[in-house]
């Protein structure tokens, strides 16, 4: 059959323990394509990724992943089905060599074979990273250390990527470089990939299909074009200006 979507989530109401964080949310990726999900800090961005892999407390609603409902599913039983997540923070392990890190990523996986097949592939799409191998993990530039999460997210061959703020804490011009390379990762594998992003314009410059959150839930839903021409974007702006960086609009 194949759906337009990969992953859909119906009501979801999402929070940790007694604190409520997600309201009612309707959630779709479409299958093959980049969807970008911003909005200022706090609103839980986060929260529903954490949800979609199992971290949170969902009160009610489901999550479909691949045509299957995986709301009772483990955490590790969605990340073996292909959902592969990059935190936001403690994404590689700092005291492992970047060797050591790649090698943790696969260690679940059983098919030696395709070990490798996924091992020359990130080195295809992060060429660097075959000269940091050696290195602690926690020695690398922010922008080399989102290479390496990313990679440790591609070796376990995943059907879906889900990237929380990859560009947090870097410098303004390496931002393009991660926007860019994530991209060019898209086109070449067809991966469908969820991107968090608190620079807005930038994300949506490279998305497909777009959410706008506030408050724990979506104030806006459609194309990235179409968010992008949207006065509730610079409204964001407005809202949050202390927390981005002022070159955001270029
Ligand atoms: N483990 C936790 N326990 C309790 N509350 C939490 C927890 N993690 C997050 N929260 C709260 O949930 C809300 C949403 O957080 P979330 O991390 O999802 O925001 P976000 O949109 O990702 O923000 P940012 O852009 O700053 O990363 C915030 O009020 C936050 O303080
Ligand atoms: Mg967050």
């Amino acid at each position: 059959m194949g759906s337009k979507y990969i992953m859909e989530s119906k009501g979801l109401n999402v929070g940790y323990g007694p604190i409520h964080v997600i309201y009612d949310l309707d959630f779709k990726v479409p299958d093959g394509e980049v969807t970008i999900i911003v909005g200022p800090n706090g609103v839980g961005k986060t929260t529903l990724l954490k949800a979609v892999m199992g971290l949170a407390t969902v009160y009610s609603g489901s999550v479909h992943f691949n045509g299957e409902d995986i709301s009772d599913w483990q955490p590790y039983e969605r990340t073996m089905a292909g959902i592969g997540y990059m935190p936001q923070t403690g994404n590689i392990f700092s005291k492992l060599s970047v060797a050591e890190n790649l090698k943790m990523a696969a260690y679940t996986m059983n098919d030696p074979d395709l070990v490798e097949d996924k091992r020359e592939f990130v080195y295809s799409l992060f060429p660097r990273l075959k000269d940091f191998l050696p290195r602690a993990a926690g020695t690398l530039s922010g922008g080399e250390r989102q290479m390496l999460a990313e990679g440790m997210v591609l070796m376990r061959d995943p059907k879906i990527m889900m990237v929380d703020e990859p560009t947090a804490g870097l410098m303004p011009k390496l931002v393009n470089d991660v926007m860019r390379q994530l991209a060019a990762m898209a086109e070449e594998t067809g991966l469908p990939i969820v991107l968090v992003e608190q620079r807005a314009r930038r994300a949506l410059a490279v998305g497909d299909y777009s959410y706008l959150m506030r408050g724990g839930k979506f104030t806006f839903e459609g194309t990235a074009s179409d968010l992008l021409a949207h006065p509730l974007l610079d409204e964001m702006y407005l809202g949050a200006v202390e927390v981005h960086d002022l070159d955001v609009k270029e």
